[in-house]
C-alpha cells in the first residue's frame, strides 16, 4: 500500500527530510580543492565582475558539474544523484524517477525517442506542448489527433473525454500508445482514471504530460496525479510550480508500468548535456525535500487557501469572470484564468504591469492566467484583488484589439503529409498571405503555452491568419 504523503500534514514530527545532493554540495563547498577542471570560471574567479556581484560569490563557488567532489554522476545515476532520484521516486509514488535538466521538454523528447518508432501511430491531444511534436518528428511516429472539448467563451481547449480515446482505439487497431496533457495550461483537468481504464482495455500504454501538476501528489484539495490513476509515465515541470530552479523537471515511470525504462534512460543520456549543473540538480533535490516536509505541505495548503480567497474576492467583482470547474471537467484551483468585460487579456496584462507592478503568468486575447504560487503571501492576493476590482470598475471598450488579435489556436488540423516528412521536406519561406493552401513545414507555436498553431504537414487555411499576427513569413513545403 503506497503511503499517502498528503496525510502527513497533521503529523507534527519534525523529521529532517534527506536531500543528498544538497548535502554533498554543501560538503564540497566547505572543503574546497585546487581546481584544475571545468567550469573554467574556477569558482567565479574568472568572470565579469558585475555578474559576480550580481549573482554572488557563493553561487559561483557552487557552480560545478557531476564527476567532481564526490557529487556522483547523472548518466549513469550514481552517488548522491542516484539517491536523490530514488527519494524523488518514493515521494511522487513512482517506480523510477529521472531528473531532467532541459525541462519537461527533455522528458517528452526522451519518451518519444524511447517508446515510439517510425510509422507507429500515437494518440495525441491537439493542444499538446510542442516538445511532444518534436519528439515525434525525431522518432517518425505519426500522431493521431484528438481534439479536446472547446471552451468557446474562453477561447481555450478543455478536457479530453475517455470516449474520444476509445473511439480512436476502436477505429484503428494499429494505435500503439496514448499521450495526453493534463491539466491544460489554464488548469482544466481531464478524467485520467477513465482514460487510463480505456488504455488498459485496449492494452496500450498511457503517457501523461502533467507538466503543470507537480504539486498534486502533496495536497488532497488538488486533483489526483496520473501516477495514481494508472498512467505508465508522467512528466512534471518542478520548476513551474514545485519550487525548483528554471529548466529543471522530473520524468516518472509508474510502479505498475511495463515500459522499457532502460531505453528511456538511454534516450535521456543522448539528449542531456554531458556537463549537468549541480546547482540545478540540487534544486530538484531541494524542491522534492521541501514539498515532502511539514513546511512544504503547509506551503501548499496555504497556496490552496490563498487561491480560494482570491477566487472568492473575484466572485464579488462586477464585470470580472473566472474560469471554474463545469459539467464534465474539473479545474486546478491554483490556476486562476480571468477576464474582464470589454478588455482584452493583453491589455489587462499591461495595465496590471504598468499601473500596479503586477506580473501575471500569461495573457491571451481573452484573459490572463494567474498562478497562486507557494511563495505568494495573502497580502499579495489582497493587492491583486484590489487592483482587479479597480480595473474592472472602469468602463473598458477594447473591442478593436479583440478583433485584431488572437493567440490561442482553436483549429482542428487538416493533415496532408506526415509530421516528419513535412519537417524534413524541401522548404521555402513565403509571405503568410501567399501561404494559404500550402502545407506547413514548421511548428508554429507561441510560448507560453507552446501549443502549436500550425504543424508540419498541416494545410494552411485562412482560419489560421488571425493567430499569426507575429509572423510575416511561413515555412512551407516546396511544390
Ligand atoms: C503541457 C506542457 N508540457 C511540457 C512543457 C515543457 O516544459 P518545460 O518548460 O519544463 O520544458 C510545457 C511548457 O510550458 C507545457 O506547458
Amino acid at each position: 500500500m503506497v503511503k499517502d504523503i498528503r496525510e502527513n500534514i497533521d503529523n507534527k514530527s519534525d523529521v529532517k527530510i534527506k536531500a543528498p545532493i544538497v548535502d554533498a554540495l554543501k560538503t564540497a563547498y566547505e572543503n574546497p580543492t585546487y581546481q584544475f577542471h571545468i567550469p573554467g570560471h574556477t569558482k567565479g574567479k574568472a568572470i565579469l565582475k558585475d555578474f559576480r556581484k550580481l549573482i554572488g560569490d557563493k553561487a559561483l563557488s557552487l557552480d560545478t558539474t557531476d564527476e567532481f567532489d564526490n557529487l556522483g554522476t547523472l548518466h549513469p545515476a550514481t552517488g548522491p544523484i542516484k539517491e536523490a532520484q530514488e527519494l524523488a521516486a518514493e515521494a511522487f509514488g513512482a517506480k523510477k524517477t529521472f531528473f531532467l535538466l532541459n525541462g519537461s521538454t527533455a522528458g517528452n523528447l526522451a519518451l518519444a525517442m524511447a517508446l515510439t518508432k517510425k510509422g507507429q501511430k500515437i494518440i495525441v491531444n491537439r493542444n499538446c506542448h510542442r516538445s511532444i511534436l518534436t519528439g515525434l518528428m525525431i522518432s517518425g511516429a505519426e500522431p493521431v489527433w484528438v481534439c479536446p472539448n472547446r471552451i468557446d467563451d474562453w477561447s481555450i481547449w478543455g478536457n479530453i473525454e475517455a470516449w474520444q480515446i476509445e473511439e480512436k482505439l476502436e477505429q484503428d487497431k494499429d494505435i500503439s500508445m496514448v499521450w495526453v496533457t493534463n491539466p491544460t495550461y489554464e488548469g482544466v483537468v481531464s478524467d485520467i482514471k477513465s482514460i487510463s481504464a480505456v488504455c488498459k482495455k485496449y492494452g496500450v500504454p498511457l503517457i501523461v504530460d502533467e507538466a503543470h501538476g507537480c504539486l498534486w501528489n502533496f495536497n488532497k484539495h488538488l486533483p489526483e496525479t496520473a501516477l495514481k490513476l494508472g498512467a505508465d509515465a508522467v512528466v512534471h515541470s518542478l520548476h513551474k510550480t514545485g519550487g525548483s530552479m528554471s529548466q529543471t523537471s522530473m520524468l516518472h515511470i509508474s510502479k505498475e508500468s511495463c515500459l522499457d525504462e532502460k531505453s528511456v534512460e538511454k534516450a535521456l543520456k543522448l539528449l542531456h548535456t554531458t556537463s549537468p549543473s549541480l546547482i540545478l540538480l540540487a534544486s530538484l533535490d531541494a524542491a522534492r525535500a521541501n514539498l515532502q516536509s511539514q513546511l512544504g505541505l503547509k506551503q501548499i495548503d496555504k497556496a490552496v487557501a490563498n487561491a480560494k480567497y482570491l477566487r472568492k474576492r473575484l466572485d464579488e467583482i462586477p464585470n470580472l469572470h473566472q474560469l471554474k470547474a463545469d459539467f464534465g471537467y474539473k479545474t486546478d484551483v491554483t490556476k486562476v484564468f480571468i477576464k474582464i468585460d470589454g478588455l482584452s487579456g493583453k491589455r489587462l496584462e499591461s495595465i496590471l504591469e504598468i499601473d500596479f507592478g503586477i506580473e501575471v503568468e500569461s495573457a491571451s486575447d481573452i484573459g490572463v492566467l494567474i498562478l497562486c504560487n507557494l511563495g505568494n503571501k495573502r497580502s499579495d492576493f489582497k493587492y491583486l484583488a484590489d487592483a482587479l476590482a479597480k480595473i474592472a470598475s472602469e468602463n473598458h471598450k477594447d473591442i478593436y484589439y479583440l478583433e485584431k488579435r488572437k493567440h490561442m489556436p482553436m483549429l482542428e488540423p487538416k493533415i496532408l503529409m506526415s509530421l516528419r516528412e513535412a519537417y524534413y521536406a524541401d522548404k521555402e519561406t513565403i509571405k503568410k498571405e501567399y501561404a494559404i493552401g500550402r502545407i506547413s513545414a514548421e511548428v508554429v507555436a507561441e510560448c507560453p503555452p507552446g501549443i502549436s498553431i500550425l504543424l508540419p504537414g498541416e494545410l494552411i487555411t485562412e482560419a489560421h491568419l488571425p493567430y499569426l499576427n507575429d509572423y510575416e513569413t511561413l515555412e512551407v513545403v516546396k511544390e
